[in-house]
């Protein structure tokens, strides 16, 4: 022990439906000293991520459950306090699986180096971290996308779906958006750069879908999953292709398509001949070794802009998680819970 404390995030009981604080408790431990191979860190910026609404299910998923009493999981960027691990040393900024915590340990291989002259602290849990890497990844791995085609994108004004749709931008392809107002979508064309974007919560939903690409789209970049993609996938091009990335629509338990939309469902994909493809970002780890430069060459060229909703303190992570979830983010949610030294 060396005296350090530690305030912790911890999951305190399973929520029904749209989580709420009482969902959470808060722990307060002393930090231990790093062990071999490990590195003591403190947090500086820490990410809340939609996949943790799907961990508080205790079902089957590509992610084990949350067990009760334990420490909400997450990406942070954090600077080392102390090493005994050879590649870091006190002072560094990484990027690592720090938790919802001020303090982590944790083995230094699982940190990257987060290089602020290339680009600011909050790029590295936006479009050059996980989140970056999954519209990348996800895009160019599952979608194929080629220079002409249309995509379409869900939560379009949210951290992946902005970015999923200014990297087919860049790639020349006609980028539509939806999203969850109108406010969104303006800022989806504006500041985003999309081609398009559509309110889902307008009454004149499908009619715009088809308003937005009357030949229809070839890539469906899917996010929320649902009525609203239920909705898309008829719209879709002979031979598209629809990569699901997420399904937040349903994580809290709704349902809102009539059991019968499953035959439906399938009599598109044949009609259309669609392929459907799940995918999670660490599937596709190893596959775009050029994913840093790419894009932090698009950061720099203004083809991709670093958006965030910034919450300020400890006591904002549970609040921004739960916004989050509520649509009530632009870009990537990231609090910053401390400054580097
Ligand atoms: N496959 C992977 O490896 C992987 C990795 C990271 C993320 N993801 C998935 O990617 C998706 C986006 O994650 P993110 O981190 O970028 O979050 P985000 O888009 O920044 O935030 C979530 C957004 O979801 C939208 N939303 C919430 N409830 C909705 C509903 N009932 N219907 C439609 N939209 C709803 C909200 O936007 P509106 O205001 O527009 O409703 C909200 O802003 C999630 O499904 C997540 O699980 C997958």
């Amino acid at each position: 022990m060396n005296d350090i404390v530690n305030r912790r995030i911890c999951f305190a009981q399973r929520p029904s439906g749209q989580p709420t604080a009482d969902v959470f408790a808060i722990a307060v431990n002393e930090v231990a000293l790093p062990s071999d191979g490990q590195i003591l860190c403190r947090n500086l910026l820490v990410s809340v991520d939609p996949y943790l609404r799907l961990k508080m299910h205790d079902r089957e998923s590509y992610t084990p459950p949350l067990e009760i009493g334990k420490q909400i999981p997450g990406g942070t960027i954090a600077q080392v306090v102390s090493s005994r691990h050879d590649d870091w040393k006190a002072g560094d900024l990484v990027a690592i699986p720090g938790g919802w915590q001020n303090y982590a340990v944790v083995p230094g291989k699982s940190a990257t180096r987060v290089d602020t002259e290339r680009a600011p602290l909050e790029a590295w849990l936006g479009p050059l971290g996980m989140t970056g890497y999954t519209a990348y990844a996800g895009l160019l791995s599952m979608g194929h996308p080629k220079a002409g085609e249309t995509i379409i994108v869900s939560a379009a004004a949210g951290a992946v779906g902005s970015l999923a749709g200014q990297i087919g931008k860049a790639l020349g392809c006609r980028v539509v958006g939806i999203a969850g107002s109108d406010t969104k979508c303006k800022t989806v064309v504006e500041t985003f750069g999309f081609d398009a974007c559509i309110d889902y919560r307008s009454s004149t939903f499908e009619d715009d879908l088809r308003a937005a690409s009357p030949d229809g789209y070839d890539i469906y970049f899917d996010n929320v999953g649902g009525q609203i993609s239920f909705s898309v996938q008829k719209q879709m091009k002979l031979f598209g292709r629809i990569i699901v990335c997420g399904l937040i629509s349903q994580y809290s338990g709704q349902n809102d398509l009539d059991p019968k939309s499953l035959d439906e469902y399938m009599r598109w994909i044949l009609v259309r001949r669609l392929a459907i493809r799940g995918f999670i970002v660490s599937d596709l780890a190893r596959n775009h070794p050029e994913f840093h430069e790419t894009v932090a060459g698009w950061l720099k060229n203004g083809q991709v802009r670093l958006e965030t909703t910034l919450y300020y303190g400890f006591d904002q992570i549970i609040p921004a998680f739960l916004a989050m979830l509520e649509g009530r983010n632009t870009g990537k949610s990231i609090i910053r819970i401390a400054e580097a030294a």
